[in-house]
């Protein structure tokens, strides 16, 4: 289990606990977090689930794959050092406490 929060621009917090396994960008979505769509199931085909990793956790949610960085270049809100595809961080233990932030489409 990790208990995660998601911050928006407009200084909401959505705080759940996730189980092991289950991915950021379904938790997002199973909890109405505003602006992660996960349009491809997770299958790393749409980048419609970009966030930014606070940089306290980067290290912990692991390593970008030449795939997700290919698709880290069609996200809506410009990539930054942090955009992370949150299909593609799993919950668990180690990342109790993670905050990612959502990007906000113009
Ligand atoms: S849900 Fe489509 S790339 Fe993450």
């Amino acid at each position: 289990m990790a208990n995660i929060t998601w911050k928006t621009e407009d200084g909401n917090e959505i705080t759940v606990d996730v189980k092991d396994g289950l991915n950021l960008m379904e938790a997002a979505t199973a909890n109405n977090v505003p602006h992660i769509e996960g349009e491809c199931g997770g299958c790393l085909s749409c980048a419609t689930c970009h966030v930014f990793v606070d940089e306290a956790w980067l290290a912990k949610t692991g390593e970008v794959d030449d795939i997700e960085d290919t698709m880290l270049e069609m996200t809506d809100v410009e990539r930054q050092d942090n955009s992370r595809l949150s299909c593609q961080i799993i919950a668990s233990a180690e990342l109790d406490g993670l905050i990612v932030y959502v990007p906000e489409p113009e």
